[in-house]
């Protein structure tokens, strides 16, 4: 099946055409073509992404990069249209919430023959909802215009899916399996007894990993987004051999049960800035080396805390697939750790997703999609009203 899948639930605006075939007993994706362009630098400003901003640099990027998507998956195929208004007024309505997306779209595809493509799997949350509507509402406008199916596609089972993209790792999942889901958003544990069911069986209590080290990094005086910005501080830490002084706690790590707590951690890097940094004109002072200590020290708490709890998930479900999801596992210290796994639990598959599979895309966005559409087709039939879910939740889908 070739699927075109749009991801635009945060900061980055992303468009593939993706082959999957399979089934979900050995699925396998190809990339025909893939774009994504990063807000970052435009959020770097704000020190943190505003969602009306987002929503506007999404509906200017998202023609672009599927024009370049079509033209390199060779879809790409130039032809006057011959469209009825009637069809124009109704897909003008699809985008009217959409600053001069409509325009733009009418001028790209009415030149543009209709590809061959089998469904459009796009992002309905969880995410911004203003960012979330833009990428809906631009699938929703295809898929009038082209008479295909539209899917609306779970952010979070995408980043459970991203381990089965053009991975070195051939190994098939076996179930149960259990996902661990870190990104800004998100701290998640879920069991997963087999696709499409799905049980969050530990969360975070209040902020997410990425979103403390996105914190923390902000109080060190490191740019948005600042989990990156940590790890090579971390690792500038090791390399270098530095004294280990900061000490930090580690929320939860003895709690029993799976939940995870961070704000309290990002809280504690405050305090040993304060404590141990400032001099007696009330600044905060420190040299590079001290900066990359902490920094080490916060990466070592939450890997550790991490570990606890996955581990403790493993046994108590006894677990024959570790799945690991969502930017924070873009983290060089905490891919390591959790390759280490294998070793230590016996039959234990642990699978992670490539480095640029980690941080949000829409190739995952198909995989979740083709899951969804193989256990249940009957989505695949009509139209569906769509919905941006701002806190869009993983639970069993029914599909079996
Ligand atoms: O999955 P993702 O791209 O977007 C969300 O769905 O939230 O995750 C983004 C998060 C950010 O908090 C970012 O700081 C973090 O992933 N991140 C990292 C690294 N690269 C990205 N955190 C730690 N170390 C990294 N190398
Ligand atoms: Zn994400």
């Amino acid at each position: 099946m070739k699927i075109l899948s749009i991801e635009t639930s945060c900061d980055e605006t992303a468009v593939s055409i993706v082959l999957a075939n399979g089934g979900v007993e050995s699925p396998s994706f190809e990339i025909l073509g893939n774009a994504l362009f990063s807000q970052i630098d435009i959020h770097k400003e704000f020190g943190g992404v505003y969602p009306m901003v987002a929503k506007r640099e999404h509906a200017k990027k998202l023609t672009p990069l599927l024009e370049k998507v079509l033209l390199d998956s060779k879809m790409l195929k130039i032809e006057e249209t011959d469209y009825p208004d009637k069809l124009w007024n109704d897909i003008e309505f699809i985008l009217k919430k959409e600053e001069g997306l409509y325009l733009n779209f009418k001028n790209k595809f009415e030149k543009i023959k209709k590809p061959e493509i089998d469904f459009i799997a796009v992002t309905s949350g969880p995410g911004l909802a203003p960012a979330l509507w833009v990428g809906i509402s631009f699938a929703l406008a295809l898929g009038k215009l082209w008479e295909i199916p539209v899917i609306p596609t779970n952010h979070m089972e995408g980043h459970i899916a991203s381990v089965l993209i053009e991975n070195n790792d051939e190994r098939k999942i076996i179930f149960p399996a259990l996902a661990l889901l870190i990104s800004g958003g998100h701290t998640e544990l879920v069991n997963i007894n087999n696709w499409g069911e799905y049980k969050i069986v530990g969360s975070t209590r209040d902020d997410a990993v990425g979103e403390a080290f996105d914190k923390a990094a902000r109080m060190l005086g490191l740019p948005y987004p600042g989990g990156v910005e940590i790890s090579k501080l971390a690792e500038y830490a090791r390399t270098k051999n530095l004294s280990k002084i900061a000490k930090l706690p580690r929320p939860m790590i003895h709690s029993g049960n799976l939940d995870f707590s961070f704000s309290g951690l990002k809280t504690a890097v405050l305090y040993y800035m304060r404590d141990n940094w400032k001099n007696e004109n009330n600044e905060i002072i420190s040299t590079d080396d001290e900066k990359a200590d902490l920094a080490r020290e916060f990466e070592d708490s939450v890997i550790e805390i991490l570990l606890k709890k996955t581990e403790q998930a493993i046994v108590q479900y006894c677990i024959k697939t570790l799945i690991i999801g969502g930017g924070v596992i873009a983290n060089k210290k905490i891919r390591e750790n959790f390759g280490l796994l294998e070793a230590k639990y016996e039959g234990l598959l642990v699978k992670i997703p490539a480095k640029s599979l980690s941080t949000d895309n829409s190739m995952m966005i198909a995989a979740a999609a083709y899951l969804n559409a193989y256990l249940n087709p009957a989505i695949l039939k009509g139209q569906q009203e769509i919905e941006a879910k701002g806190n869009l939740k993983l639970g069993i889908l029914n599909l079996h």
